[in-house]
């Protein structure tokens, strides 16, 4: 088989690369090694920046994100028993969308179905060569079958645990790493929201989370050991973590429903530059990881795939490689500024084992500084929504 770009990995990079590589008249393959239905149901991420919103409605598989996707314009920051609002969009001029990430994988998927795109589900074996060369090739298994993709460029967007980053060779690349002691534990819940806004609480026994999928389901996160195991947790363990984390001066109260899903995740910050070794480019979670805490995952996925498609565009229409050059560095422009603010949100609102006292009070005074000052929640607002 032979084909233009060669895409490893179908998660929000893969496919919408290829879709919009498709808008550009450009043939790709896709290679997935999981089922269609496994990453249809895997729950993951679930906040769209302003930007993400237009490039999907752009490409034109935002009519679903629009229709069900909920706009929201502000967010509450929950500390030492009171909620303070963020008003991103009278901050910025822009909103988020609350749009769970396995929607935006069912509808990329649909639409690639529906151009007729290659998507192949299932695939093992997947091994990468050539890629010094001009024809690098893609070989692995599918359906029992031993096969092989010859394309002139291969992209990496198969997630921190894929093939493709390690095809780099060590000499060629830098890792930048952190890796947190915490992580969060995530349930989804049958109830009606308790907020209109998410809350980021920060508290002593732990941070935690309210999100939202839907009017009848909610996401909630607490700050857990990374080590943990879900059967630890029962139900009433998990209520009782959440109201004391999220309580309110005020009276409000989460409510409570039937869980219907928990999970563990671990957390970290990571960076692999350069994001190109010859003819393979990497797009996404294999690149670069953010702890979870500033909802840029899915965002920089988004983002990467868009610059690499502009590239890859005016490679095939006026065999310029400009923009092929500088993927890499103008890619991390925005990777750095993503980890500097995942990070911080990480740093400002979980709790820290080996915090002296002192360093607690600092973080507490930071977080009074940010809701009373225009300019800092202003600094918040615009990293949050991904205004630059
Ligand atoms: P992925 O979505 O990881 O997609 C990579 C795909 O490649 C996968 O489908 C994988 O099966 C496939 N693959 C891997 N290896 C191979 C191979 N050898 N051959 C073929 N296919 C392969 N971000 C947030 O902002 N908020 C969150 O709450 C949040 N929760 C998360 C929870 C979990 C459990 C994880 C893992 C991530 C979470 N993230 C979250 C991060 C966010 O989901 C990712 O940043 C986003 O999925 C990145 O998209 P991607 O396409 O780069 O990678
Ligand atoms: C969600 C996840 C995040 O990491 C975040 O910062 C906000 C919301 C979510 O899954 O809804």
């Amino acid at each position: 088989m032979r084909t233009q770009v060669a895409i490893i990995g179908a998660g929000p990079a893969g496919l919408l690369l290829s879709h919009l590589l498709h808008l550009n008249g450009i043939e790709s393959v896709v290679l997935e090694s999981r089922s269609r239905a496994d990453i249809e149901a895997t729950i993951r991420a679930g906040v769209l920046e302003q930007g993400s919103m237009d490039i999907l409605n752009e490409a034109g598989v935002g009519e679903r994100m629009q229709r069900e996707g909920a706009l929201h314009h502000g967010i509450e920051l929950a500390f030492g028993g009171r909620r303070h609002r963020i008003d991103l969009t009278g901050l910025t001029g822009k909103a988020i969308t609350v749009y769970p990430q396995h929607e935006v994988i069912i509808d990329l998927v649909a639409a690639r179905i529906k151009a007729g795109g290659a998507l192949l589900f299932e695939t093992s074996k997947v091994e990468l060569s050539g890629i010094d060369g001009s024809s690098p090739r893609v070989t692995f298994e599918h359906d029992g079958q031993a096969r092989s993709i010859e394309a002139d460029f291969v992209i990496g967007a198969d997630g921190f645990h894929g093939v493709s980053r390690p095809m780099i060779p060590e000499t060629q690349r830098q890792d930048y790493q952190r890796i947190y002691p915490f992580g969060w534990f995530g349930i989804l819940v049958e109830s009606p929201p308790s907020s209109d806004e998410l809350i980021y609480a920060r508290h002593e026994r732990g941070f935690a989370l309210v999100s939202t999928r839907s009017p009848t389901v909610q996401r909630l996160y607490l700050q857990c050991d990374p080590r943990d195991s879900v059967d630890n947790w029962s139900d009433d363990r998990i209520w009782s973590e959440l109201h004391a984390r999220t309580e309110s001066d005020d009276g409000w109260k989460l409510k409570e429903g039937r869980i219907f899903q928990k999970g563990i995740i671990g957390m970290r910050s990571f960076v692999c530059a350069p994001m190109r070794s010859g003819r393979l480019f990497l797009a996404g979670d294999a690149a670069h990881i953010v702890p979870p805490t500033g909802a840029k995952g899915m965002n920089l996925a988004i983002s990467d795939v868009k610059l690499l498609a502009n590239a890859l565009d005016g490679f095939y229409r006026r065999g310029s490689e400009e923009g092929l050059d500088s993927y890499s560095s103008d890619a991390l422009k925005r990777v750095w500024r993503a980890e500097f603010f995942s990070w911080w949100m990480t740093r400002l609102l979980h709790t820290f084992e080996e915090a002296s006292p002192f360093e607690r009070q600092v973080q507490l005074a930071e977080l009074e500084n940010i809701v009373a000052s225009r300019a800092l929640s202003t600094a918040l607002a615009e990293n949050y929504v991904g205004a630059f």
